[in-house]
């Protein structure tokens, strides 16, 4: 069988093939990235990580959260009911690198932040199944006896304010990840769960208690019909 036309004229010339393929690929990604630099960024409200924060997010990067949980709410309807309003660039100005993910087999994180209590989060991690039946998470109940080393963290907060991070310079790294860990610890304590506020899994429910709640404090949880952006659809499917 003689070669058909696209394979004679195109896939038979690898160079004009590769340039007509990039140029394909070019012209969907800057449709997707242009408007981006012609909106205001304003990080007003949106705050950086602290230094506990900053603990429990490389913790989120170590395990692999990201494998399962993407950070990124797209703006249709039925990602707006479901996970609140969705996600701004700004909103990332402090995460080095993002987190956006790129696989959903657990839900959004981007607004779980005051989803749900601290002894939740805790249970949820010694034990999916717990709090969640049939959860296909793991488990990560090493991070209740795994401990948090300040000087990890202090490196983690140069590296960061390397980076343009604004850390203050007497930041005490020590102290301020104590004093964030032990308003946990003393929660949690109220419902009946001990742990000693070194622990990883203090740090990483910290960062996930932050996840979000700026950007719903900016523009609302995103569950009210003024919160849908205008060509969004009105039904979830
Ligand atoms: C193998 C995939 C997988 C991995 C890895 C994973 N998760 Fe999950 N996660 C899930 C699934 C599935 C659910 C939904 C069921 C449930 O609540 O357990 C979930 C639920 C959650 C929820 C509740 C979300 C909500 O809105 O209800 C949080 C918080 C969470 N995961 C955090 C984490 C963190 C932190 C890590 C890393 C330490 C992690 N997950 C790793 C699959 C995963």
């Amino acid at each position: 069988m003689a070669d058909s036309w696209h394979r004679r004229t195109l896939e038979h010339r690898s160079a004009l093939f590769a340039a007509l393929t990039t140029a394909a690929i070019s012209i969907g990604g800057m449709v997707e990235i242009a408007p981006m630099f012609s909106m205001p960024i304003d990080t007003t409200g949106i705050s950086n990580y602290t230094p506990l924060q900053v603990a429990g997010r490389d913790i989120y990067v170590r395990e692999g959260c990201y494998n399962c949980h993407s950070q990124m709410i797209r703006p249709l309807r039925s990602e707006t009911l479901r996970y609140g309003t969705w996600s701004r660039a700004e909103e990332y100005a402090w995460d080095r690198p993002f987190q956006l993910g790129s696989r959903r087999i657990g839900p959004d994180l981007m607004r779980v932040g005051g989803k749900y209590p601290n002894a939740w989060h805790f249970e949820h991690l010694r034990d999916p199944r717990s709090t969640s039946p049939g959860s296909i998470m793991p488990s990560y109940h090493w991070l209740i006896d795994d401990k948090v080393d300040p000087a990890d963290i202090t490196a983690s907060i140069n590296a960061l304010r390397r980076l343009g991070a604004p850390y203050p310079a007497d930041l005490d790294v020590a102290a301020s990840m104590h004093a964030d860990a032990q308003v946990i610890v003393d929660n949690l304590a109220t419902a009946k769960v001990t742990v000693e506020p070194d622990r990883e899994v203090i740090a990483l429910i910290a960062y996930l208690q932050h996840l979000g709640v700026d950007g719903r404090k900016k523009w609302g949880d995103g569950t009210t019909a003024d919160a849908a952006p205008v060509g969004t659809p009105a039904e979830a499917p």
